[in-house]
């Protein structure tokens, strides 16, 4: 059966992995969650306290930094590691979220980033989620979704999944690092938050996740037997 490569991009704390994850569990095909590359580079960047002007510390950190996706086996899911350890709870720290977005706006952490996208996308069979997937990694994907939800329907989606892990955040903590993330990421100089032209669009703020991800399959199915 012919294998095609689903882009995935949006708004902070649309849905988009989760979405991701159903789709690429039900057409078999692998899940890759860029937004968590991009913390575990923040996570290191931190982990060195590197000054983010420094463009010549930052290249030579890249070069120390191998990241890769990893299957949990209880859970099924995709994880991410970095330099051998598992990361993908440190990743959805707050101090992780709060410079990611500064972190993902320099011009060799997307290089980077993006070289290894392309990557595990070229022998197809990808549904990979972000937020310059349909515009740069894969402007040739055969579906793009771009995804959308009302903003304080966000907020509330995201403060439950934090609040089990940090029972001390608030909803306004919440809300300011979502809004101050969507500002960074959509008005940043190299590929910004932006929709493909040939993406369609899904606003899930009055759809629940079953209703939404029929939609998605049904999309990539049509583009699967097209
Ligand atoms: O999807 P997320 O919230 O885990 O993404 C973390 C950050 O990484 C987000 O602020 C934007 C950035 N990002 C990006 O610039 N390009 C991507 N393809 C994915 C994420």
């Amino acid at each position: 059966m012919k294998k095609i490569n689903i882009a995935i991009d949006g708004w902070s704390s649309c849905g988009k992995s989760t979405m991701a994850r159903q789709l690429a569990k039900a057409l078999n095909y692998i899940f890759i969650d860029s937004g968590a590359m991009y913390r575990a580079i923040a996570l290191y960047f931190i982990q060195q306290k590197l000054d983010l002007n420094d463009h010549i510390a930052i290249e030579k950190a890249l070069g120390n930094i191998s990241l890769s996706f990893q299957k949990n086996i209880q859970t099924g899911n995709n994880e991410i590691w970095m330099n051998g350890e598992n990361v993908e709870q440190l990743i959805r720290e707050m101090e992780v979220a709060s410079k990611v977005s500064a972190v993902a706006a320099i011009k060799a952490v997307r290089a980077f980033a993006v070289a290894q996208q392309q990557l595990i996308g070229k022998n197809k069979g990808v549904v990979m989620d972000g937020r310059d997937i349909g515009t740069t990694v894969f402007p040739e994907a055969e579906l793009k979704i771009f995804m959308t939800a009302n903003v304080d329907v966000r907020v509330e989606r995201r403060f439950k999944e934090l609040s089990a892990i940090n029972p001390l955040i608030t909803t306004e903590e919440v809300k300011a690092n979502l809004q101050s993330r969507d500002h960074l990421d959509s008005t940043r100089e190299v590929s910004p938050l932006k929709k493909a032209e040939d993406a369609v669009v899904l606003d899930n703020s009055e759809l629940s996740p079953e209703e939404q991800f029929e939609m998605a399959l049904r999309w990539a199915n049509e583009k699967i037997n097209s």
